[in-house]
């Protein structure tokens, strides 16, 4: 294996051909780059350092996973209200929400900071009872649970929510009661009420 002595390329024309080795039958010529490959090369480095100050040192643009994230929320919210805005609760309706992940956030965010002090974090129970098990003293059906959220039980200290919360705040207080019914949170207050079917 020695390496061959340059010889002219094969058109004779471009000196820049010339094979410069030869392994095995194998030629290595050196050539010269096309201006046009440079040139693009070049456009795509300076491309990739914009591309990373612009998104990743600065932080201005949106990448497109933060993209996608922001328009889908963007939907789900607009699909919350829509439904939200269909008129008169029913069951359909709340089953629809608790599966809408804009509306059981906004449940939640009700939920951490009117719910929680008798109910505990998550739903486990205190005061109140445990709304993550499969046992419900008032019925376990999405109008119950709509029912007992707006119209309180006084007879047994849970307040009524329709007027201090408002209709949408308590069917997103409802969905959420509804994602997080049969979930068995550990830790979780005894049992109260019948089991639902
Ligand atoms: C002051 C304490 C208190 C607060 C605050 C409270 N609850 Fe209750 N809740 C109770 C009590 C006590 C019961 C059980 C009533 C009974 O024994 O009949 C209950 C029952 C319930 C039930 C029915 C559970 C079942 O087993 O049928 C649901 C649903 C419920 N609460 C949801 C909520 C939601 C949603 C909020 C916040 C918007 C909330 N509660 C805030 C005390 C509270």
């Amino acid at each position: 294996m020695k390496p061959i002595e340059a010889t002219p390329g094969a058109s004779g024309k471009d000196p820049g051909e010339a094979v410069i080795h030869e392994y095995d039958g194998i030629q290595e010529c050196d050539n010269q780059l096309p201006r046009w490959w440079l040139f693009t090369f070049w456009i795509t480095v300076i491309f990739a350092a914009g591309y990373w100050y612009y998104y990743h040192s600065m932080q201005k643009g949106e990448l497109a996973s933060a993209e996608y994230a922001r328009l889908k929320a963007e939907e789900l919210a607009a699909e919350a209200e829509r439904i939200q805005n269909a008129g008169e609760v029913t069951p359909d309706m709340l089953v629809t929400l608790s599966k809408n992940a804009a509306t059981v956030e906004q449940g939640k965010e009700v939920f951490a900071t009117t719910c929680v002090t008798c109910h505990e974090q998550g739903g486990k129970g205190n005061i109140g009872p445990n709304l993550t098990d499969e046992y419900w003293l008032h019925g376990s059906d999405p109008q119950s649970i709509y029912n007992i959220v707006r119209d309180g039980y006084l007879p047994k200290q849970m307040p009524a929510w329709g007027k201090p919360l408002g209709e949408m705040k308590v069917r997103a207080a409802v969905a959420y009661v509804l994602s997080i019914k049969n979930t068995n949170v550990a830790g979780g207050k005894a049992p109260q009420g019948e089991k639902a079917l």
